[in-house]
């Protein structure tokens, strides 16, 4: 085994994240986890998955929900394809695998949702055996080790990473080596002012020895993020404000929006009662900037407005909460409903 692998090994038993609410031993836990990680960042996902795991505490649980109340347990969290994936995936294991999760990485990889480094991160955390993880957090480390200033988003970059990343992994310990680099990552080894003082293996780093841990990942060139803006209709009648379901292709799927003008137009809008411009906000997506303006109006009584009943639904705040809404939408509700 390379002292590289064992010296993470030791270092992560002491000094790693032990107590994450994932680290259980279930690969149901585990692949739950990975995929609400795979964009998202520890602190944020744990009140998440608490909640999605007390609501479904099983694969079968799971497939015999439905996309609504999965999307629901997402309302904020984002890439809302992962929920829908998780929702496939659980039919397939409950009917394929007997409600196991699979111990083998070409099964996992045939999964929807799941790529070549979740793979190997459920084959390693949950199974402890020989996995690669290649998230973001790792692949910092596995650069800067290497002294590597290739701009990391050139695929031959992540073809590099992936052959050195396998190079190094140990024989055995697979699930504290996964987790010891992946905390290394995000402890010690971190985007800016890394503490290589603490680094267990800083004497294999080429990074460390040539001074060049601040510019390693080597950044890319700053494309301009794409704008889009989104013109929302907030429509309130007592303490109830309508959604509508999204039902384009693309941002959002199969979540609830409020309504925009392309579903109402000035002449049905024009005996609302009252208006109110609301501060504008934006959200950023991985590859788009969002600019979201919302007009308010209030309509004393909710059944003058004809609405098609199957794509829209009055809530109240209580109810709204437990839609699948994505976080402006969640927001905005907090803050003006
Ligand atoms: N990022 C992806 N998987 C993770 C995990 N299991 N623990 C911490 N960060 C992660």
């Amino acid at each position: 085994m390379s002292s590289f692998s064992k010296k993470i090994i030791s270092w992560q038993k002491i000094n790693g994240r032990n107590n994450l609410p994932w680290q259980t031993k279930s690969p149901y836990h585990v692949w739950i986890s990975e995929i609400m990680l795979q964009q998202t960042q520890v602190k944020t996902v744990i009140p998440y998955f608490h909640k999605f795991i007390n609501s479904f505490p099983s694969v079968r649980s799971l497939a015999k929900s439905n996309l609504d109340d999965v999307l629901a347990h997402w309302s904020g969290l984002g890439y809302y394809n992962r929920a829908k994936n998780i929702y496939l995936s659980s039919k397939i294991i409950l009917e394929k695998h007997n409600g196991s999760i699979p111990d083998n990485y070409h099964e996992l990889l045939d999964l929807p949702g799941i790529g070549e480094s979740t793979a190997g991160a459920i084959m390693s955390l949950a199974f402890d055996k020989s996995g690669v993880i290649l998230d973001g957090n790792v692949k910092r480390v596995l650069l800067r080790t290497s002294g590597n200033k290739s701009p990391i988003n050139l695929s031959k970059t992540q073809k590099d990473l992936k052959k050195f990343a396998t190079e190094l992994l140990p024989k055995e310990n697979f699930n504290s080596y996964s987790q010891g680099i992946m905390d290394l990552g995000s402890l010690i080894c971190t985007p800016t002012n890394p503490e290589c003082g603490k680094c267990p293996v800083k004497r294999k780093c080429v990074s460390f020895d040539l001074g060049l841990q601040n510019i390693i990942p080597f950044k890319k060139t700053k494309s301009q993020m794409k704008e889009k803006s989104i013109n929302w209709i907030l429509i309130s009648s007592k303490d109830k404000v309508l959604l509508k379901r999204n039902d384009t292709k693309g941002i959002w799927q199969n979540l609830w929006l409020f309504p925009n003008e392309n579903n109402f137009n000035q002449k049905k809008l024009s005996f609302l009662e009252k208006k109110e411009t609301l501060p504008s906000m934006t959200h950023n997506l991985s590859h788009r900037k969002l600019s979201i303006s919302i007009e308010k109006y209030f309509l004393k009584d909710k059944d003058k407005l004809s609405i098609d009943r199957r794509g829209y639904i009055w809530v109240n705040k209580t109810e709204s909460v437990k839609m699948g809404v994505p976080k402006p939408v969640k927001t905005i509700l907090e803050n003006y409903l």
